[in-house]
């Protein structure tokens, strides 16, 4: 009888401090690493960080959402990051690219339906070289939208001439800052060099987004701190963190992959580290779980990034298992997580969305 009572005494402690840790972070939106980790280590308080983190959203950038229009526009890659579906060594992948003209169409569809902003993703395809992406990014320009590229590790030059094309924000998570896990799962990439290319991309004046993944093989908590606090210093204007899902095309097939759970809180205490910033529903999370874009719009977060890409192209572009909506078309996914955005009594930005920065202390 008294163990139990001495069990349930300590919980009542664990959790004052947790709830301490995470009064402070909404007030302050600082934390210590160790704050950090006693967080991301103790279950029991998963809902709690989430409820802050819905405020603190609520607080900082209000009920709407922003929508922005997915093109998965080539799964082509001279990457063999071990964990992605369309690594270069997967020849089980079939490759497709758009043609600049097909882009250009796939994205006037996607503007024509209402989206303010145009995501151009793809793997390593170096057959967009800046003198044929930049003519496309001028006529995505037209059509009235903010233009995002994600498109990964290119020298100066090419983001300099992206840049001045019109494109507005770049794309490109860090994916861990734990640089010996970076090195074993991204072979042939430097990690500083990617860090290098974020800070190029914040200079030319893009809105600079980056994020993790979470449960990738023998990361751990510590280094998921470490992430939290990296993306906060590097004052990043959207931050992507979603769960690693290992695809059976890969070496990590047999790796457990990463838990909505963990991914929620990851993201949630991004939102209490950097308040104003955007943050999206990531679609790997709904592949975890059929409510996930929501879950993560209910813990922080206040993006979502439909697939408008068309045809067989959105079951190609495998980055793991599971992904969803791949049978559906885009003006299909515009309306169905329109509904389940109003189902939460959230609406749908009207602008493009740009990063709003409040003043900080
Ligand atoms: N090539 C660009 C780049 O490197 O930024 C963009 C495309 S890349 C496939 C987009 C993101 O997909 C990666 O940054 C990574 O975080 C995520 N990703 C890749 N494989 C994944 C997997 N198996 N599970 C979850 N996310 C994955
Ligand atoms: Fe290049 Fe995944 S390895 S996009």
């Amino acid at each position: 009888m008294q163990f139990f009572s001495c069990v349930f005494h300590n919980r009542i402690i664990q959790s004052a401090i947790m709830q301490k840790f995470i009064d402070k972070a909404v007030k302050t939106h600082r934390l210590e690493h160790s704050e950090l980790l006693a967080l991301l280590t103790d279950d029991s308080c998963d809902a709690a960080v989430c409820a802050a983190a819905d405020q603190v959203r609520r607080q900082y950038v209000g009920n709407d959402v922003h929508l922005r229009g997915l093109i998965e526009f080539s799964n082509i890659c001279r990457n063999n990051c071990l964990y992605c579906g369309i690594r270069k060594d997967n020849a089980k992948v079939r490759r497709y690219r758009l043609e600049p003209d097909e882009l250009v169409e796939t994205a006037r569809k996607a503007a024509a339906i209402g989206f303010k902003t145009i995501v151009m993703q793809s793997g390593e395809d170096m057959y967009y070289t800046a003198a044929r992406l930049c003519p496309v990014i001028e006529q995505i320009k037209k059509f009235g939208v903010a233009v995002t590229l994600s498109i990964g590790e290119r020298p100066y030059a090419d983001y300099k001439a992206f840049r001045e094309a019109g494109a507005d924000r770049y794309l490109m998570r860090i994916e861990t800052t734990d640089k010996e896990l970076y090195r074993r799962l991204d072979p042939d990439m430097d990690w500083q060099h990617r860090l290098d290319c974020l800070l190029m991309i914040r200079e030319l004046g893009y809105e600079l987004g980056s994020g993790i993944m979470v449960g990738l093989p023998n990361q751990t908590p510590e280094s998921i701190a470490d992430d939290l606090l990296f993306l906060q210093k590097l004052d990043v204007d959207m931050a992507g963190i979603g769960p690693f899902i290992p695809h059976p095309d890969t070496p990590l097939k047999d790796a457990g992959g990463g838990t909505l759970p963990l991914a929620l809180k990851t993201m949630a205490l991004m939102r209490l580290l950097l308040p104003d910033i955007n943050i999206p529903a990531t679609t790997a999370m709904e592949s975890l779980h059929p409510r996930g874009r929501i879950l993560a719009l209910q813990a922080g977060a206040n993006v979502v990034m439909p697939n408008v890409t068309e045809g067989e192209y959105r079951r190609l572009y495998e980055l793991y298992p599971g992904k969803i909506c791949v049978n559906d078309t885009p003006a299909h996914c515009r309306s169905c997580i329109g509904l389940k955005i109003a189902s939460i009594g959230r609406g749908i930005a009207a602008d493009c969305g740009f990063h709003k920065k409040a003043p900080r202390s």
